[in-house]
């Protein structure tokens, strides 16, 4: 076997199948949505490169100084010799674990980016030379079918993208998350914390305008794939802290009343003036509230771990 391994688990065309399915819910009610796993073509992932390395994006530089501080402690609870990484991205934080779990066999990067993973995997390689990697192009809130590896298994979730999971979609997705593990694997879970709004919104709304980019680039995909007129220019990024649910919610304001066509759905979609499109959530969390999401998924949190300045978690839990 060769020490780089790509696998698709979704033909291109279920993707094709589910990118319409989502496309002509999402715009057909009300309000409008759009589903943020579309953002990820090429050019959205190196946006969202460009994204963690913007300096009121907090949420990337605190996470790796807890990994970099952390991967030893991380190492000698999880003793992992199969580590599974979803949404893997440019795997670049992960280098720190990779460096301190010292028995590993297999590193499996699980990303519905195409582009990422294969850059991601084949530097990897290449730097490691004793390094199996099995990378998965695949749908993480999908059945995910890992290859057959020893254990015990780390499977980690960083970044904070859990927050970008609706609560009951969360609920789901933690439950078949622990249907994965076996007893003697770990879940390590990258959560954003609760925080100033004014730092949050910043974050997500940057000066320089890479996340409104990142944000328009999902009606760019949208007007690849399915033929839309979508113009970004007409749309205005929005990012909004809702008290309430604890979560930022992007959107995508409409400048003027217009009429968008999606000739592959023989649809035409009215935006009045003002109308708002919502894209994603980035729910922020509190420390009580993910130990009671990971145990009612029957997971038990032993770790937690944050960045000195308190923006950031680590969590890590095992099987009950
Ligand atoms: N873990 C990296 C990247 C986070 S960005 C980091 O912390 O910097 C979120 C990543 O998840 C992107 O690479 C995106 O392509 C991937 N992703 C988003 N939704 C996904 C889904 N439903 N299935 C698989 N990967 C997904
Ligand atoms: N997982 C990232 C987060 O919630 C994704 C992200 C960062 C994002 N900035 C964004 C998604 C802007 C959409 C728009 O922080």
């Amino acid at each position: 076997m060769s020490p780089f391994q790509i696998t698709r688990t979704l033909p291109e065309d279920a993707t094709d199948a589910a990118l319409r399915a989502d496309v002509l819910q999402g715009l057909t009610t009300t309000p409008k949505t759009l589903p943020p796993k579309w953002f990820y073509d090429a050019h959205g992932s190196e946006l969202f490169e460009q994204i963690t390395e913007l300096q009121e994006y907090y949420p990337t530089r605190a996470e790796r100084e807890i990994l970099r501080d952390r991967a030893g402690e991380i190492a000698a609870a999880a003793r992992a010799r199969t580590l599974v990484e979803l949404g893997s991205g440019s795997s670049e934080k992960t280098r720190h674990l990779l460096d301190a779990l010292t028995g590993l066999h297999t590193y499996v990067p699980v990303d519905v980016s195409d582009s990422a993973l294969t850059q991601a995997g084949q530097a990897l390689v290449a730097e490691r030379p004793g390094l199996a990697v099995h990378a998965l192009i695949a749908d993480f809130t999908g059945d995910l079918a890992l290859p057959d590896t020893p254990g015990p298994r780390l499977l980690a979730f960083l970044g904070g993208t859990i927050g970008n999971l609706l609560p009951a979609e969360r609920a789901d997705f933690l439950g078949s998350l622990r249907a994965l593990l076996a007893p003697g694997d770990a879940l390590l879970l990258g959560t954003d914390l609760v925080k100033d709004e004014r730092v949050l919104v910043r974050a997500y709304d940057d000066a320089a305008g890479v996340t409104a980019a990142f944000n328009k680039n999902v009606l760019t995909v949208v007007n690849r794939e399915l033929g839309a007129d979508f113009d970004p220019a007409a749309f205005d990024h929005v990012a909004l802290w809702d008290p309430r649910d604890e979560w930022i919610e992007m959107r995508l304001r409409s400048r003027t009343g217009q009429t968008v066509k999606i000739p592959a759905l023989d649809l035409a979609v009215d935006f009045a003036a003002g109308e708002e499109l919502r894209t994603e959530v980035s729910a922020k969390f509190r420390e009580e509230g993910v130990r009671a999401e990971l145990a009612h998924a029957g997971l038990e949190l032993t770790h937690w771990w944050t960045d000195r300045a308190g923006r950031f978690a680590l969590s890590l839990s095992t099987v009950r």
